[in-house]
Formats: structure tokens, sequence, C-alpha cells
């Protein structure tokens, strides 16, 4: 059974292009982005990797760790890696995993044998501090994914862990939201004093909270 959103991410152990590490020690207390590539020296995944390098002060602003995987060896991330920075203009600057046995890959269930036997589907996770799964995205090989959705859905899932609130289609930061229906009119007056918009009972529309 596939990792579902809301299950605890499960451990493991890995070699890294910055060095081995334990998934928990290393992610311990941040939110995480734990994304895997189908292959090395692949065009799509090379302008997936060197854009979410240079997208690494966004991710850092928002406290969450980036982590690669790809099923290659060690050698091989650390030749493409050249390749990533030439190409791109932009050093890989978080760790991509070797995982040559598939040992991560299959326990995230990142290979879907019908898409392909040996290579790795464009998974993504996040996770969260508390290590249970916020988000899972599933691209094909052929279809690079877009990693300003990811920041923009991580700015979501920051903001709805602290308020009551849901953030409409195509929300972003800084955009009106919504107050959740488990919050009553009455509950709703204090929580958000300045007042909301009802358009309907069931959907109330709020500015964004703050803090
Ligand atoms: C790519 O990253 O370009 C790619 C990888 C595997 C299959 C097709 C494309």
């Amino acid at each position: 059974m596939s990792l579902q959103l809301g299950d605890i991410a499960p451990n493991f152990q890995a070699d890294t292009t910055e060095g081995p590490i334990d998934f928990y020690n290393w992610s311990e207390g941040s939110w995480v982005v734990l994304f895997s590539h189908p292959k090395n020296f692949t065009p799509v995944c090379t302008t997936e990797l060197g854009y979410t390098a240079k997208l690494k002060p966004e991710f850092d602003r928002r406290g969450v760790k980036v982590i690669g995987l790809s099923v290659d060896p060690l050698e091989k991330h650390e030749l493409w890696a050249k390749d990533i920075e030439e190409t791109q203009g932009t050093a890989l600057n978080f760790p991509l995993i070797a995982d040559p046995e598939r040992k991560v890959a299959d326990l995230y269930g990142m290979i879907h044998p019908n898409a392909s036997d040996t290579l790795t589907v464009r998974s993504v996770f996040v996770i969260g501090p508390d290590r249970k799964i916020k988000l899972t995205l599933t691209y094909p090989a052929s279809t690079g994914r877009n990693f300003d959705e990811v920041l923009r859905v991580i700015d979501s899932l920051q903001l709805t862990s602290k308020h009551q609130v849901a953030t409409p289609v195509n929300w972003k930061n800084g955009e009106d939201v919504i107050i959740v229906p488990a919050v009553s009119d009455e509950a709703a007056k204090e929580k958000f004093p300045g007042g909301w918009k009802t358009v309907k009972p069931y959907l109330r529309v709020v500015p964004q909270p703050r803090s």
C-alpha cells in the first residue's frame, strides 16, 4: 500500500552528495521536500534540479529542507552535479540521495512498475515537522514538475497548520483565504475580529492571517 497523506514518513539511511544521512536526524524539526528523479544525465531532471537549487533561498525562508533522490550511484551524482552547474547556472545546494539498490525508492513507492520497472517516477513528498506526509505529487518522466507550485503549496500547508483556514483555487501567499466549515460564526468572531465576508453560509472569505 502506498504512503498516504497523514502517514508517518518512514526513516532510512542513505548516501548522499553531502555525506551519509539518517533521514530522521537530518530532517529533525523541519519541513522537508523529498523528491525523486527518473535518472541521472537526463534533460528534464537536469532542469528540475537546477531550478530547485535556484529556489533554495525560498525554501530556506520557509524553514524547508530539500532532498532529491535518484537510483544512480554516488559517483554518477557527483559527475552529473557538474553538468547541472554548467548548464543551469546554479550548483546543487541540497543533498541528492544515491539509491542504486532502490531501498528508499521502494520504501516510498517511487517505482511504478507499469510506468517503468527500473526508473523512479517524479514523486514529491512534503513532510511536516511532525514527520507526517502533508502532500504527495506523482508526475511521469516526460513531464517536469513546477517547483513554484511546490512553494505555493508549502505556503498553504504552513498557513493552514496554524490557522483554521483553507486556501481557495489558485490562491497565492497574501491573498484572501476561507474560514473552514468546522468554525462556527460564533467562534469565528473571536478568531477573526476584523470580520469576514459571507458569500454563502459555507463560504466565508477573510484576509489571510498574518502571524
Ligand atoms: C528526463 O529527465 O528528461 C527524462 C528522464 C527519463 C525519461 C524521459 C525523460
